[in-house]
């Protein structure tokens, strides 16, 4: 199968593969996919390239088992505190004889726009396009066709370290496939679980995996805020295993089945059996006091979020409220969590996918994977466009240019 994809998800976890394509009624079909435990991860960023490249391998495979095809290249995420989303504006004089706004403006004003002083060790990953101006008129989504005189973009962008950027690339060659290209995590994840309408309204989607969490804030449309805070929920399972002095396993299992983001809310005559370490006899905790060590965790990593949302400026215009997803928030009890924290409506987000495998995906841990494939469809889809409109000239088919084009109309 020539026209298959694949998303794949490098966690500080878990490493998931999803192998997918775009079907004739225009939706993404899951096919295939992989999941193995990640072990050269820490918060998110590549430490040992040799353990991520066999995570990789394991994941692909197992995928490709399922799918039946083999791929050769990759959409991959990136995450991790390194990463850094910042608002730029640019402006350009429209000084073509009709005065009228082409797609030469277009690229011309974003490339304006991302002349931010980007230091040597750092790398732009996307110029995300909020919104133009044309002369007095601001909020112009599209202005291709437009007459003016000065043409202002507005944009996101978001780097990331070299360093991180270069590990992940040699984890993915070590691994044999070839990466076709890098994606920001929770930019692919929003993909796969936002809708166009929560993106309009103003929305904040959380991501809370196993060492990180991603924050990223879309309002009218466009991405205002990015943030990635080095902390998830392997910390809630640190906690428990030192709080009921419990081997990680076990706390982690307990965490899993019995764990509650909120005390008030937990049946305090309800009991658990916690193992105990250096092989003393199990014993028995009432529920409640699990929720004493998580429920402060939780608080923490939700408090860390909204004080970044107090920094977008944009906590107070958010009518489309949180989406949490990831791993960390099946907990029971993360719902109730983030409405005292946020005070806003609150929803669990899962994968939007509706054809072939849609229920071996759909689980807030696979969001990712599925929103980095549903990433590359979309930018494939995009190339095909634009190649059958003849427009490579002035369009060179270099990955990250193309990319960049690309994005400007995400
Ligand atoms: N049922 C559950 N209840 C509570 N926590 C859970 C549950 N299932 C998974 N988790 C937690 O979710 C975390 C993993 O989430 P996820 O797979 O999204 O992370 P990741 O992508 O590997 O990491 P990161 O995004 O931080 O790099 C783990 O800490 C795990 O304990
Ligand atoms: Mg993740």
């Amino acid at each position: 199968m020539d026209n298959v994809a694949v998303g794949l998800d490098i966690g500080t976890t878990k490493t998931c593969a999803v192998i997918g394509f775009m079907n004739e009624n225009n939706q993404v079909e899951v096919v295939g996919v992989g999941v193995a435990p990640s072990k050269g991860l820490k918060n998110g960023v590549v430490v040992n390239i040799d353990n991520t490249a066999a995570s990789i391998v394991k994941a692909i495979e197992e995928a490709e088992l399922m799918a039946g095809c083999e791929v050769t290249d990759v959409y991959a995420g990136i995450t991790g505190q390194h990463i850094k989303g910042e608002n730029s504006r640019g402006v350009v004089a429209v000084s073509n004889r009709g005065r009228t706004i082409t797609p030469t403006e277009i690229r011309r004003v974003i490339e304006a726009a991302q002349a931010i002083v980007v230091p040597v060790d750092r790398e732009i990953l996307h110029v995300l396009s909020k919104e133009f101006s044309v002369d007095d008129q601001t909020g112009i989504k599209d202005p291709i066709g437009m007459n003016g005189v000065r043409l202002e973009a507005e944009v996101h962008i978001v780097t990331a370290a070299t360093n991180s950027t270069q590990n992940l690339l040699k984890s993915i060659a070590k691994s044999g496939f070839q990466c076709s290209d890098i994606i920001f995590s929770s930019l692919a994840t929003s993909e796969a679980v936002l809708n166009q309408d929560e993106k309009e309204l103003g929305v904040v989607m959380i991501d809370i995996g196993g060492g990180t969490t991603d924050i990223i804030v879309f309002f009218e449309g466009g991405v205002s805020y990015s943030a990635v805070l080095g902390i998830g929920g392997i910390h809630v399972t640190n906690d428990i295993s030192i709080g009921l002095r419990t081997p990680i396993e076990a706390a982690e299992m307990i965490k899993k089945k019995d764990g509650c983001a909120v005390i008030d809310i937990v049946d305090a005559s309800e009991s658990i059996e916690v193992p105990s370490v250096g092989g003393r006899a199990p014993r028995r905790i009432f529920k409640q006091e699990l929720s004493q060590i998580i429920e402060p965790r939780m608080m923490e990593i939700m408090e860390m979020v909204d004080r970044e949302l107090l920094k977008s400026g944009r906590k107070d215009v958010l009518a489309a409220g949180v989406v949490l997803t990831g791993g960390g928030c099946i907990m029971d009890g993360c719902i109730e969590a983030a409405e005292r924290v946020f005070n806003m409506p609150v929803r669990i987000g899962e994968s939007k996918i509706t054809a072939g495998l849609r229920d071996k995906v759909k689980s807030p841990i696979y969001t990712n994977a599925v929103g980095l494939l549903m990433y590359g469809l979309k930018m494939r889809e995009f190339q095909k466009g634009k190649s059958k409109a003849g427009r490579e000239s002035s369009i060179t088919s270099i990955g990250k240019r193309l990319k960049r084009w690309f994005e400007e109309y995400l």
